[in-house]
């Protein structure tokens, strides 16, 4: 029988195990059989692995992936895995995988799994697709990441939330979500709630800029008689909200500025419906790939740039991982031409000022 593993690695998202209970599925119906490997690369390191769907007493039985999809983080648990960022490491799972009569890897994680996947197919020639997840929405060549859509939503919601008690007090409010190297889930949200201004690291804007032009926005926002200021900031920009809104006070003595930092509350929850459409769809595509010859790519949503190789499912297409890496880095230094079209929607959808 043929024989794929799968493991989830780096930040957990919600939709991961949707995407494993899709893989599941889409191997049982192949007649393949699925190991689940535990916390990511670490555990591959030490060969913890469990099947998928073997019976149903096992953990990961037929009854168990009937309510996995609606679960937030995963499963198999995750790690930033140290040991494998080194070559003997990398050896070690590859070892694993051989012995393990494995032909294949599915990774689902962001942008350090799928280097490390890279690393496994040209060091040891390891068959890996990779799906890309990360709230974030950081990763080259897909249009989604597995998570972004149930993290932006938990942002809206707490959005929501904070302009209730800002109205009421007329105050003005500094939000600070995830995304450590990428804006894209502040400047998506700062969209949906129709914030006032929003700031992200790839602006490169100092401190004392960012002081400057946040108090500007309040303090024309209360000029022009709102009730509330609402500024989306990224985790990703250097200043601390609490010294951001120390100083931008210190600066207005007559306004009241709060700060709120949403921090791993964006990470966990339910997996929206979107979120697990696109994990079943990504996963289905990855694991029909790899049973087809595929390696050394990751399959992306609705791509938003050109090229990859077809897939069954329109939406979904297949992408060099080499590809992928350096489309990742240029959106991180904010040089390709999705950030570019990101910041358009920004300025001419609601008129966010990117401050
Ligand atoms: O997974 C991405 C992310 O959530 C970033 O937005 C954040 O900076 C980072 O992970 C936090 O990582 P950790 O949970 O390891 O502190």
């Amino acid at each position: 029988m043929r024989t794929l593993a799968l493991l989830t690695s780096g930040g957990d998202s919600p939709g991961m195990n949707a995407a494993i209970r899709a893989a599941a599925k889409t191997c049982a119906a192949r007649g393949a059989r699925l190991l689940g490997v535990r916390d990511g690369y670490e555990g591959l390191i030490d060969g913890r692995m469990v099947e998928v769907v073997p019976g149903p007493c096992d953990l990961l039985g037929e009854s168990a992936l009937d309510v996995l999809g609606s679960q937030g983080g995963t499963v198999l648990g995750s790690a930033r895995s140290a040991r494998f960022r080194e070559p003997a490491g990398r050896a070690r799972a590859a070892d694993v995988l051989r012995s393990a009569g494995i032909e294949g890897l599915v990774v689902i994680g962001g942008n350090g799994s799928l280097t490390g996947a890279h690393a496994l197919f040209r060091e040891h020639a390891v068959r890996v697709v990779g799906i890309p997840a990360s709230i974030d929405n950081d990763i080259g060549c897909t249009a989604m990441a597995i998570g972004t859509d149930t993290a932006l939503n938990t942002i809206v919601q707490a959005c929501d939330h904070v302009d209730d008690t800002a109205r009421a007090h007329r105050r003005a409010f500094v939000v600070e979500v995830m995304g450590r190297a990428c804006g894209y889930l502040a400047m998506a949200s700062a969209v949906a709630v129709g914030a006032d201004a929003v700031l992200f690291r790839e602006q490169k804007r100092d401190e004392e800029e960012i002081v400057q032009a946040v108090a500007a926005v309040i303090q024309q926002g209360f000029a022009r008689g709102k009730r509330r200021v609402l500024i989306i900031k990224a985790e990703g920009v250097e200043i601390p909200c609490t010294r951001l809104v120390r100083r931008v006070e210190e600066r207005l003595p007559e306004l009241e500025v709060r700060a709120v930092v949403l921090g791993h509350i964006v990470r966990g929850g339910h997996p929206s419906s979107l979120d697990r459409l696109v994990s079943a769809r990504l996963a289905f595509s990855a694991v029909a790939s790899l049973l087809e010859g595929a390696a050394d790519e990751m399959v992306g949503w609705n791509p938003p740039l050109p090229g990859g190789l077809p897939t069954p499912d329109g939406s979904v297409k297949r992408f060099p991982l080499e590809r992928v890496l350096q489309e990742t880095a240029a959106l991180e230094e904010g040089s390709s031409p999705v950030m570019a079209r990101r910041l358009q929607l920004l300025q001419q959808v609601e008129g966010v000022l990117p401050l």
